[in-house]
């Protein structure tokens, strides 16, 4: 019974569209040091190419998580995924990348890849339980939030 009241009230993922932007901007500024502009990300929305998936609270249509990936041929790549901080810790980016994986293979992706800060534990303990490998390094990519360089971990995994 309480596993049907769970399902019944968890966020519901959908495909974002540009519409979707300002929140998508406020988001983004609440887990992140340096924000993206919301027109970029409106930007992004409207592309083709790109496969963006929201987690919408079930009652209160309010965004919760996102993730914006690009599609390059066989390739694709995470730009970007956040969940609001309130809102962490259940199960909401893995919900988003299941959902983005999933379209990205029919969409004919065989490897997705990403870069992740070296000291974001909580995005390299998810991006390792997705099966994520490392494959290379970029020493100063990332500024960190006082603006010292950081280390990037290149990772990929592949779709079927
Ligand atoms: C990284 C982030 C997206 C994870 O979102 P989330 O909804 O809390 O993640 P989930 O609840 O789906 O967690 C899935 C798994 O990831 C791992 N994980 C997530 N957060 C973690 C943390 N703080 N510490 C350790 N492991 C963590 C765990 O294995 C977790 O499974 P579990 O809860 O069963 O142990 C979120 O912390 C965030 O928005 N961070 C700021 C933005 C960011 O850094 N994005 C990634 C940029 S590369």
């Amino acid at each position: 019974m309480f596993g049907l009241f769970a399902k019944t009230f968890a966020p519901q993922i959908r495909r974002l569209g540009v519409d979707d932007g300002a929140a998508c901007a406020a988001l983004h500024a609440s887990a992140f040091a340096f924000p993206w502009p919301q027109g970029d990300i409106e930007t992004l929305l409207l592309e083709r190419t790109t496969v963006a998936d929201g987690a919408f609270g079930s009652k209160t249509d309010d965004l919760q998580g996102f993730i914006l990936c690009r599609l390059a041929a066989d390739e694709a790549e995470i730009l970007t995924i956040a969940v609001a901080p309130r809102k962490r810790r259940k199960g909401l980016a893995g919900r988003l990348m299941t959902a983005s994986i999933a379209r990205l293979s029919t969409l004919g992706a065989k490897s997705l890849f990403l870069e992740v800060e070296a000291e974001n534990t909580a995005a390299r303990a998810l991006y390792k339980r997705f099966g994520f490998a490392t494959v290379g390094e970029r020493k100063s990519y990332y500024r960190k939030a006082d603006g010292t360089p950081a280390l990037a971990y290149i990772l990929r995994r592949t779709i079927v």
